[in-house]
C-alpha cells in the first residue's frame, strides 16, 4: 500500500508528428496514455500521478480515471516542464506522505505490462537499489569517429534501458533535489548522485513508442491480442 506510479506524458511527440502531444494519440480507440495506465492499474499501486501538457490535464484525468475503474487508488494528474526531467519532478511533489517506493514510467511506453511493474517493485524492495529494467542489445555495436570505425564494444557488456524504473522514494527524492545536469533518465540521475542500481528483465513490450513505425508495430501487437 505505499508503492506510487509517477507516469510522465508531458511531452510534445516532435518524432511521431501526430499534429499533437503524443501521450494522446490513438493506437485503437484507447489513446497511448489509457494504454499505459492499463498496464499501470494492473499492478495495484497506492497512487498514480499522471504528469501532462498544462493544456490536456483534463483529458488526462479522464483516462486515469477510465483506467483505474473499481481500483480507485489515489490518482492525480498535474502538469509537466519543458524537459522530461522537469515532469518527473512536477509528478514527485504530488506524492503522498505515506509513499515509499516510486516508480517513474514514460506513457510513451504504451504497452508495457502489469508484470513489468510488479518485477521492479519487488526489486526495489528486495534490495533497496534504483532498478532498471534491461533488454539485450541484439546489434554488434561499433565505436565511431566521424567515418572510422575505431573500436568494437563487447555487447554482452551492454544493456537497453526501460522503464518504468523504480526507486526508494527517499532515494529518488533526494537525488532530484541535488541535480545539477541534465540526465537521459532517472537511473542515471540517481546514479549520479552515489546510489547502486540494480537491472531486473524487460518487456519486449515495453518499447517506446517515438516513431510513426513504432505506432504501427503497436496497433500491429493490439489488433493480434485474443480479445
Ligand atoms: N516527457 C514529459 N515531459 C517532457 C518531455 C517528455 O513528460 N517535457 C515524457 C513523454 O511524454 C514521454 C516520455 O517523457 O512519455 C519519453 O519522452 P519521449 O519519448 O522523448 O517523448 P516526447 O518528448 O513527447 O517525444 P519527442 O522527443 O519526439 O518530442
Ligand atoms: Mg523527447
Amino acid at each position: 500500500p505505499h508503492v506510487a506510479v509517477v507516469v510522465v506524458a508531458a511531452g510534445s511527440g516532435t518524432r511521431l508528428g501526430a499534429g499533437g502531444p503524443k501521450a494522446f494519440v490513438g493506437i485503437d480507440d484507447r489513446t497511448i496514455l489509457r494504454h499505459c495506465l492499463d498496464g499501470v492499474f494492473a499492478a495495484r499501486p497506492a497512487q498514480v500521478v499522471v504528469v501532462a501538457p498544462a493544456d490536456r490535464v483534463g483529458e488526462a484525468l479522464v483516462d486515469a480515471h477510465e483506467a483505474a475503474g473499481e481500483r480507485a487508488p489515489l490518482t492525480s494528474v498535474v502538469a509537466g516542464g519543458a524537459t522530461r526531467q522537469a515532469s518527473v519532478a512536477a509528478g514527485l511533489a504530488a506524492l503522498w506522505p505515506g509513499i515509499r517506493t516510486v516508480l517513474v514510467h514514460d506513457a510513451a511506453r504504451a504497452l508495457a505490462p502489469g508484470d513489468l511493474v510488479d518485477r521492479v517493485v519487488d526489486a526495489v524492495e528486495r534490495t533497496g537499489w534504483g532498478v532498471v529494467p534491461v533488454l539485450p542489445v541484439v546489434d554488434t555495436i561499433k565505436r565511431v569517429e566521424g567515418e572510422r570505425i575505431t573500436g568494437v564494444v563487447d555487447r554482452a557488456e551492454l544493456a537497453a534501458a526501460q522503464t518504468p524504473q523504480g526507486f526508494r522514494r527517499d532515494v529518488l527524492d533526494a537525488a532530484y533535489r541535488v541535480a545539477q545536469a541534465e540526465y537521459t533518465d532517472d537511473s542515471a540521475l540517481v546514479a549520479a548522485a552515489g546510489h547502486p542500481l540494480a537491472s531486473v528483465e524487460g518487456s519486449p513490450l515495453a518499447f517506446k513508442i517515438t516513431t510513426p513505425a513504432d505506432l504501427e508495430r503497436a496497433r500491429s501487437l493490439i489488433s493480434r491480442a485474443p480479445a
